[in-house]
């Protein structure tokens, strides 16, 4: 699918993954809504991208863990007279620590952002697409989507929503013209993973970029594919290890990579 003059939806737009995807759809001459909760990041990537490509860039500054949320952002795209033909649910976050001992209102945050609103969001956004007869979904899910993450298990957990969601949604839709990717980063070098939390995990001791992630992931988008893992070694693990180990075996070394160095 050509992305001039196309508009896009991207969760999560204020930083990492979210905002390189943001400059690549402007780069495509696509326009932008983009959301999340720190107004001076978004506007600063608004006044980049209007310049730099002369693309219209909308912000929306909004909590996604807000009861409502996804119903606000269909609106307030509804009020600027947009038609969605694309949309990126990437807004997400990890939570790092044994579960029994965790801030149970952190988990439950962390489902809504990155299982409930991603899921809101598609039912409200992909019947117009389907009538439309065309349009993008593209989920930001995980490598650890493919195995229990011990020490971050709601947040893998979460992501095996995504993957799982998505690949079923994907076949759901063949043949309307609308496609739905889940794309699959392992680590990489992004506020996320530079929490306090994340930094010293044996994870993230090696990690590809942002802007790599978002140039693989969009282009799978554009492409219509269903699922995509960037990095070769990331693919050989999740396609490969993942599959042919025993579930034992990989959660007890997903245990391990989440532990402290
Ligand atoms: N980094 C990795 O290693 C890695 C690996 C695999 C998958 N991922 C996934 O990639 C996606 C993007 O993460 P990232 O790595 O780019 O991290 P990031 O730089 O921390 O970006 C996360 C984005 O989500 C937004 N967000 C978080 N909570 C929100 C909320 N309650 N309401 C609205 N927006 C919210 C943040 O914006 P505000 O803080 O401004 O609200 C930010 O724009 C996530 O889904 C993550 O799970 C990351």
């Amino acid at each position: 699918m050509t992305m001039e003059r196309k508009t896009a939806v991207v969760t999560g737009a204020s930083s990492g993954i979210g905002a390189e995807l943001a400059r690549i759809h402007a780069a495509h001459g696509g326009s932008l809504v983009m959301i999340a909760r720190r107004r001076e990041k978004l506007e600063a990537l608004k006044a980049e991208l209007e310049k730099t490509y002369g693309i219209a860039a909308y912000v929306l500054v909004q909590d996604l863990t807000e009861a409502g949320a996804a119903q606000q952002v269909h609106d307030h795209v509804r009020s600027l007279g947009l038609a969605v033909d694309v949309l990126v649910n990437n807004a997400g976050f990890g939570y790092w620590g044994p579960f029994h001992e965790q801030d149970w209102s952190v988990n439950e945050a962390l489902i809504k952002v990155n299982i409930l609103v991603l899921a809101a969001l598609t039912r409200i956004f992909v019947p117009e697409m389907v009538a439309r007869g065309h349009g993008r979904v593209l989920n930001v899910a995980s490598m650890a989507g493919f195995v229990p993450g011990p020490l971050h298990a709601v947040y893998y957990a979460s992501k095996a929503f995504v993957v799982s969601f998505s690949e079923a949604l994907a076949n759901e839709l063949a043949g309307t013209g609308v496609t739905v990717t889940a794309l699959c980063p392992g680590p990489t070098e992004t506020e996320f993973a530079r929490t306090p939390q994340m930094r010293d995990v044996h994870l993230t001791r090696r990690m590809d970029s942002a802007r790599r992630v978002a140039v693989i992931g969009y282009e799978a988008m554009r492409r219509g594919k269903p699922l995509v893992v960037p990095g070769l070694l990331n693919k050989i693990t999740t396609h490969g290890l993942l599959r042919l180990s025993p579930r034992r075996l990989t959660t007890r070394v997903a245990r391990r990579l989440n532990e402290k160095r």
